[in-house]
């Protein structure tokens, strides 16, 4: 417990935060931030770290060997997101050091903005609305912008966790055939849901929507290449809200010239942002968000907090509302 010392302890934020947020932090620590909205430059946050007690960041930094070498005194790193991958936890294992983010939080938001995904890239959304401000909408057509439908038809999930289960209970009331998911274990929640678990091979060669929502790690790494595309339904349309580097993005661009797919919807790509130059944006079929999953004002704003109450809480040596166990 650092604050039994009677100094307080130090957090250095990487992000301009909210007032709320830094209200939490600033009633117990003393804070030092990165006052931009963009990412704190590398050497920034090296100089400032080596005397932090915590670190509060964001899914843009890289918490690596060399940043954890540089702050020998940290004890406590809270992210503002679900996904880690930006963190080595081997390195902060081996050092101790403590990790809070924020599940839960963004179930929702998460799950809205991938069901509005999936529509958009269904239903061409963005291509009509391309169309009709482009002076290409000249009358009603019984096929124009004709796109694909959920009803009747059968959803895959790579990935079945919280996020997962949670866009499963909304498009199921879009009167789909069948949910199928694909996980390494077996999910208490499907029942209710009444989702099926499939082998990857029958995921792939069932979904005619294929979510992609599992976190990202070494087994998930690329998992969705040219040999995944080829197995996959020619009218099927996947989606990917989790991270860039679950898919082969070359491959992708394959599967999407060759018609191995009928279209896609990208909430994540790799790198970020995805220069406006590539391959996949020249495609009508495949539509690219800004990575806004979680991008809702309420939302944020409580995984804002939740991130300062993981750092705040370490710092006293209580449970952390929501620690990465690991
Ligand atoms: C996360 O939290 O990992 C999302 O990608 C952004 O909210």
């Amino acid at each position: 417990n650092v604050f039994s010392k009677m100094v307080k302890p130090k957090v250095y934020v990487t992000r301009k935060m909210n007032e709320e947020a830094m209200a939490i932090l600033e009633k117990d620590c003393d804070v030092i931030s990165w006052s931009g909205t963009d990412p704190v430059p590398r050497a920034e946050l090296l100089k400032n770290i080596e005397q932090v007690d915590g670190l509060y960041c964001v899914l843009t930094d890289k918490i690596d060997k060399n940043v954890l070498d540089v702050a020998k005194n940290l004890k406590v790193i809270s992210t503002m997101s679900v996904g880690y991958d930006h963190l080595d936890i081997n390195e902060i294992k081996k050092r101790g050091i403590k990790v809070g983010y924020t599940p839960e939080t963004l179930t929702d938001a998460t799950a809205e903005l991938t069901v509005g995904l999936l529509l958009a890239t269904c239903r061409r959304l963005i291509e009509a609305n391309a169309a009709a401000k482009g002076g290409k909408w000249q009358t009603w057509s019984p096929f124009w912008m004709c796109g694909t439908s959920l009803k009747n038809a059968t959803v895959g999930f790579f990935g079945f966790g919280r996020i997962g289960q949670e866009i499963a209970r909304r498009l199921k009331t879009f009167k789909t055939k069948e949910i199928l998911y694909t996980s390494r274990n077996a999910k208490p929640e499907a029942a209710e849901i009444g989702a099926l678990k499939v082998d990857f091979e029958n995921l792939l060669a069932k979904s005619d929507f294929l979510i992609v929502c599992c976190s990202f790690n070494e087994s998930t790494r690329g998992k969705f290449n040219l040999d995944a595309f080829k197995k996959m339904k020619k009218n099927a349309v996947f989606i990917n809200s989790s991270r860039g580097g679950v898919v082969n993005q070359d491959d992708l661009v394959i599967a999407l010239k060759d018609k191995l797919i009928w279209g896609a919807g990208l909430d994540v790509t790799t790198p970020e942002p995805l220069p406006i130059d590539h391959a996949l944006f020249k495609f009508e079929n495949c539509v690219i968000l800004p990575h806004i999953g979680s991008a809702a004002i309420d939302c944020r704003m409580e995984m804002a907090a939740l991130t300062a109450e993981n750092i705040v809480t370490a710092l006293r040596g209580e449970p952390m509302p929501s620690e990465l166990k690991f």
